[in-house]
């Protein structure tokens, strides 16, 4: 599974699977991300507000695989809205990991972190555009291969596409048993827009619980394998974080197939919270 990628619709190329590193200390990291790609990883997830950018470009330097097998995502912060904050913000990320492009930069959130949270209507729709624009340029200008968008929802992303020549790759959403927000998907995968799986264990509390673990004893896997393949079979990418050496390597051994009958099982959890 860590060989396979999907296609965003520019052409570009990008492994299934990613290794989340929210929570892991710039100096942690590095081990983190050399061992995940000693397994076969191949693609790491980040954000300025991780403040682990700079671990993660020293182990990416470091690993022994060339830069052009790895896809490296970053965030551009919920609180940064504007060009210039934005154009800034990209210069910073290279700097910080030292490298000559990144792969993916998304919009880390459409509203400030409390306003979303609080379930805000305001929009941010002018100042999203603004970022946006220093985005494409990034793009244009080759620094980014790939732009997106994180937490969106439709109204956000519909701005994007009425007002821009560029349409976002990548929505990446908090996706997982106990959390399926089905219209944004739709939405996403009929404008072929490719949604990232965040949180897919749920921050971990997926584990643990009674119902899931029943179906994923009997297809023999963990939790995680359930919650990871699950994903997968809904074309979402998913990205699971994990410290240790093992989980990795057992989050990528997804050789098996969840049934249409489980899928919709599945489907239809409870509302579980992650945060
Ligand atoms: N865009 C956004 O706003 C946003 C928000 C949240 C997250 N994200 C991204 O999504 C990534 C993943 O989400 P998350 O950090 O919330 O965590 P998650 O992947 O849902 O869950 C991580 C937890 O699951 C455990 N785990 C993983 N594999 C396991 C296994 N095989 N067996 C047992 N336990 C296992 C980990 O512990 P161990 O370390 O011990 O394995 C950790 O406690 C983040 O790291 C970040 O990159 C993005």
């Amino acid at each position: 599974m860590l060989k396979e990628n999907y296609r965003l619709y520019n052409g570009v190329k990008i492994p299934k699977i990613a290794l989340g590193t929210w929570q892991i200390s710039d100096s942690d990291v590095i081990g983190t991300v050399n061992n995940a790609i000693s397994i076969g990883y191949r693609h790491i997830d980040t954000a300025v507000q991780y403040e682990n950018e700079r671990g993660i470009g020293q182990a990416v330097k470091e690993c022994g695989v060339a830069r052009n097998e790895l896809f490296v995502t970053t965030k551009i912060p919920h609180d940064v809205k504007s060009y210039e904050g934005a154009k800034q913000t990209i210069e910073d990320s290279l700097n910080r990991m030292g490298l000559e492009y990144l792969d993916l930069v998304l919009i880390h959130s459409p509203k400030p972190w409390e306003e979303l949270f609080a379930g805000s209507d305001k929009t941010y729709f002018e100042e999203n555009l603004a970022v946006w624009k220093a985005m494409t340029e990034a793009y244009q200008s080759g620094k980014v291969r790939a732009i997106g968008v994180s937490n969106f929802e439709i109204s956000d992303i519909q701005n994007l596409i009425d007002h821009s020549n560029v349409k976002p790759m990548v929505n990446q959403i908090r996706v997982h048993i106990g959390h399926m927000p089905t219209e944004i998907i739709n939405y996403c995968q009929t404008n072929d827009i490719l949604v990232e799986a965040f949180s897919p264990n749920a921050t971990g509390k997926l584990i643990g619980n009674p119902a899931i673990e029943a179906l994923a004893d009997k297809y023999g896997v963990s939790v995680p394998q359930l919650s990871i393949r699950y994903d997968l079979q809904l074309g979402l990418l998913p990205l699971p974080k994990s410290t240790s050496k093992d989980h990795m390597k057992q989050n990528a051994e997804l050789d098996f197939e969840i049934s249409d009958k489980d899928m919709t099982i599945l489907g239809k959890v409870e509302e579980i919270q992650s945060l």
